[in-house]
């Protein structure tokens, strides 16, 4: 099969206005043609009608061994942008990572960028001695500069499952943590760990020093990019004490990306797929207040019923992943119909030096977890 990039948009064009059901039969046909040379990854928040289609799903943490595992040509990505870098970085070179739609981003990972942090640690190095005594540590929803960043730095990547113990890792290296881009995931580690709040800083990065004093930095075990998801910031605390008062029985269970307080008052915290087992693993007719993305909640809450199970979405609002939303069924037709046709279409293929340098970091965090 040869492979060649065609123009995006007057390539998808064709494809905006075709209706759901005519996008199921292409769909199938053209996974019949490709047969083993393709594999379709999916995030546990994708939406299901495109869900649907997985042939492996998981969490990030779960996706990247995946990604690591394949044998087949090409690896269509049903996620964010950053989960399809990692799924290239860590794949064979002649795999070809493809994502349905550019634009499905992360709002969280584009908080932070190369040139703020390389100013971050310019500016730390007038207080400190940052390559000796800060581990850079990278949450795995970050560009793959920012990877590549703490690979050069003596640095690691972590996700939502890993945190803890690449925390450790980084402590047993150097005394500080600067942690980017989650400030929930990393003050959620670090207190589960035993910091103290007020050793663990929010590091503004629109701010001259990041708004610390020098002896804030010197004093500070973790230095906390000023970054959230906008998606999990929106779960409050007055959800979950509204619903204990009506649910006295119940568990609360939360992504770590949810706020400190949101994550005091759950009963679990933990990753998507961690939140998945959990509540797979309880008795029948527990009921569950969950603070997660909602077409994970949604889909967990149907597949649960039938064991007396209730599954409640944490906010009164709809939070959703609308980035990893755009991936649709119309944009992955468009990329399996461009695939049988032997046309290669959104290729996620992360340049060097950088891919080297965040292979470096992601190699170091899939040893330690
Ligand atoms: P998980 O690694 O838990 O799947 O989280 C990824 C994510 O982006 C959550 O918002
Ligand atoms: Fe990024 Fe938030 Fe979407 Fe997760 S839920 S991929 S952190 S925007």
């Amino acid at each position: 099969m040869t492979t060649a990039t065609i123009s995006l948009d007057r390539a998808f064009g064709l494809y905006r206005n075709v209706s759901d059901e005519e996008c199921t039969a292409r769909i199938q046909a053209a996974r019949a043609k490709l047969g083993k040379s393709t594999v379709l990854l999916c995030h546990h928040y994708q939406r299901p009608d495109v869900y649907r289609y997985a042939d492996l799903t998981g969490d990030s943490l779960k996706l990247s061994r995946l990604a690591a595992q394949q044998d087949s040509r090409f690896i269509v990505f049903c996620g964010v942008h950053f989960m399809a870098e990692v799924a290239d970085i860590l794949s064979k070179p002649q795999q070809i990572v493809i994502l349905p739609d550019l634009a499905a981003g992360c709002s969280m990972a584009d908080m932070a960028s190369l040139v703020k942090v390389e100013r971050s640690w310019r500016e730390l190095a007038a207080v400190l001695d940052p390559d000796a005594e800060i581990t850079p540590v990278t949450y795995i929803n970050s560009a793959a500069d920012l990877k590549g960043f703490c690979g050069e730095h003596g640095g690691i990547v972590c996700t939502s499952s890993n945190a803890k113990a690449i925390l450790e890792w980084s402590f047993r290296r150097r005394k500080k943590v600067l942690f980017f881009p989650d400030q929930h995931l990393g003050r959620w580690t670090g207190y589960k760990m035993g910091i103290p709040l007020e050793q663990m800083v929010v590091w503004d990065f629109d701010q001259e020093l990041g708004g610390l004093t020098p002896e804030q930095i010197r004093d500070a075990k973790m230095i906390l990019w000023k970054g959230h998801c906008s998606v999990h910031q929106m779960f409050q605390p007055q959800h979950v004490e509204r619903w204990r008062a009506a649910h006295p029985k119940g568990f609360v269970i939360s992504h770590p990306e949810c706020g400190f307080e949101v994550c005091k008052a759950s009963d679990f915290v933990g990753s998507t797929e961690t939140i998945i087992n959990t509540v797979a693993a309880a008795p029948p007719n527990t009921e569950w207040l969950v603070g997660t993305e909602l077409n994970l909640v949604t889909r967990i809450a149907e597949e649960f019923k039938p064991q007396g199970k209730l599954i409640q979405f944490m906010a009164p609002t709809v939070c959703m992943c609308s980035t990893m939303a755009r991936i649709d069924p119309q944009h992955l037709c468009w990329t399996l119909e461009n695939l049988a046709a032997g046309r290669v279409v959104n290729r996620i293929e992360v340049p060097e030096p950088d891919a080297t340098q965040a292979r470096v970091a992601l190699d170091r965090m899939l040893a330690v977890s």
